[in-house]
C-alpha cells in the first residue's frame, strides 16, 4: 500500500504532465490553424494529428489520476504561455525543444512513480514517451529539410 505522501507525489506528477499535454493541444492546434491559413495544408494536417495525440495523453494522465483516487479533479492548467504569431521556419525547432523537454520530464517522472511505489504510472510515462520520441522525429526531420531545402520543400506542403 502507497502512503498519502507517496500518492501525492505521483498526483502531482501527473497532473503536471497533464498540463503540458494541455499546454500541446493548444500550442499546437495554434501552429495548426496559422499553417492552413499561410497554405500549408501538409504541416497543417501533422500539427493537427500531432495535437490529437496529445489530447489522447492528456486523457490518460487524468484517468490514471482518477483511478488512483476518484474524488480528485485533475488540472485544467496550461504548463505555458501559448506563444502566437509564430512562421513556419519557427515551429518546427520550436515544437523539437518542446518534445526533448517532455521526454526528459516523463523520464523523471516515471523514476519518480517508481520511488512512490507506483510501477503501474510509471509505465504509462514510458508508454506516453514512445510517443512523443514519434512527435520529436517528425519535427526535428521537418525542421532540417525547412533549413537544408527551403523554398523547395515547402512548395510541396500545400494541397491537400
Ligand atoms: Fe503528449
Ligand atoms: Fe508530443
Amino acid at each position: 500500500m502507497s502512503t498519502k505522501s507517496q500518492i501525492a507525489k505521483v498526483v502531482e506528477v501527473l497532473n503536471q504532465a497533464r498540463s503540458m499535454e494541455l499546454y500541446g493541444i493548444v500550442q499546437y492546434m495554434n501552429q495548426h490553424y496559422g499553417l492552413g491559413g499561410d497554405d500549408y495544408e501538409k504541416l497543417a494536417s501533422a500539427l493537427k494529428k500531432i495535437a490529437k495525440d496529445e489530447m489522447k495523453h492528456a486523457e490518460a494522465f487524468a484517468e490514471r489520476i482518477k483511478d488512483i483516487d476518484n474524488s480528485l479533479e485533475p488540472t485544467t492548467a496550461l504548463a505555458g504561455k501559448i506563444t502566437t504569431g509564430q512562421n513556419v521556419t519557427e515551429i518546427f525547432g520550436f515544437n523539437t525543444e518542446a518534445e526533448e523537454d517532455t521526454i526528459e520530464k516523463y523520464g523523471e517522472f516515471a523514476k519518480i512513480c517508481r520511488e512512490n511505489a507506483d510501477p503501474v504510472s510509471a509505465v504509462l510515462f514510458e508508454k506516453i514517451s514512445v510517443e512523443e520520441q514519434e512527435h520529436l522525429n517528425y519535427f526535428s526531420d521537418t525542421a532540417a529539410h525547412i533549413k537544408n531545402l527551403g523554398n523547395s520543400f515547402l512548395a510541396r506542403q500545400t494541397g491537400e
